[in-house]
């Protein structure tokens, strides 16, 4: 989760917010570039007191200058589309989890593990412990196998939500009438943390989502357990 003075992105916590995250120091990079060359150019402007009575048209620079950007443009939307493509792509999921947004809380369905079902509330402030997140904890985590390929498939039950969470990349929305499906790869274990990101409602804020990634053989310990109660 992000922390104090934290102003970048958190560390990711799959391969595809790793990928997320070259693309942003890439595309921030040729940003860069760019505005120190415009800024250069534009802050040399001042002292420029060449006059040129002769100059009408320079065909040669207006073909660079225009070309060029063109060039660079490729350099950002190449690397983007390839991403987005990835973003998309299913890899045959070992496990699907569904969640549906509520006004104000998440419910999880485990499909493939005798239906298990249960809601996700936001433990409100006075409730909270001492080492807890205030805003940010539930009562009831989403426990997921860490190094396995889970498909997600989020809906709503009342209005638009988003399921967002940072560490690993994953946002999607849940409409009504609607199942949109993604996937995602947690590579270590952690809690991750995430809030819903569509505007839906007087406590769009509170409905917090924590993602607790164990290793496979504590994940079907918890699920047997879950099956058998
Ligand atoms: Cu649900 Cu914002």
């Amino acid at each position: 989760m992000s922390t104090w003075a934290n102003l970048g992105l958190q560390d990711s916590a799959s391969p595809l917010m790793e990928q997320l995250i070259f693309f942003h120091d890439h595309a921030l990079l040729i940003l860069v570039m760019i505005t120190v060359l415009v800024g250069y150019l534009m802050f040399m402007l001042f002292f420029n007191s060449y006059i040129n009575r002769f100059l009408l048209h320079g065909q040669l620079i207006e073909m660079i200058w225009t070309i060029l950007p063109a060039i660079i443009l490729l350099f950002i939307a190449l690397p983007s589309l390839r991403l987005l493509y990835l973003l998309d792509e299913i890899n045959e999921p070992s496990m699907t989890l569904k969640s549906i947004g509520h006004q104000w809380y998440w419910s999880y369905e485990y499909s493939d593990f005798n239906n298990i079902e249960f809601d996700s509330y936001m433990i409100s402030t006075n409730e909270l412990s001492t080492d807890g997140f205030r805003l940010l904890d539930v009562d009831n985590r989403v426990i997921l196998p860490m190094n396995s390929q889970i498909r997600i498939l989020v809906t709503a039950a009342d209005v638009i939500h988003s399921w967002t969470i940072p560490a690993l990349g994953v946002k999607v929305d849940g409409t009504p009438g609607r199942l949109n499906q993604t996937n995602f790869f947690i590579n270590r274990p952690g809690l991750f943390y995430g809030q819903c990101s569509e505007m839906c409602g007087a406590n769009h804020s509170f409905m917090p989502i924590v993602i607790e990634s164990v290793p496979v053989n504590y994940f079907n310990k918890w699920i047997s357990m879950m099956m058998n109660s």
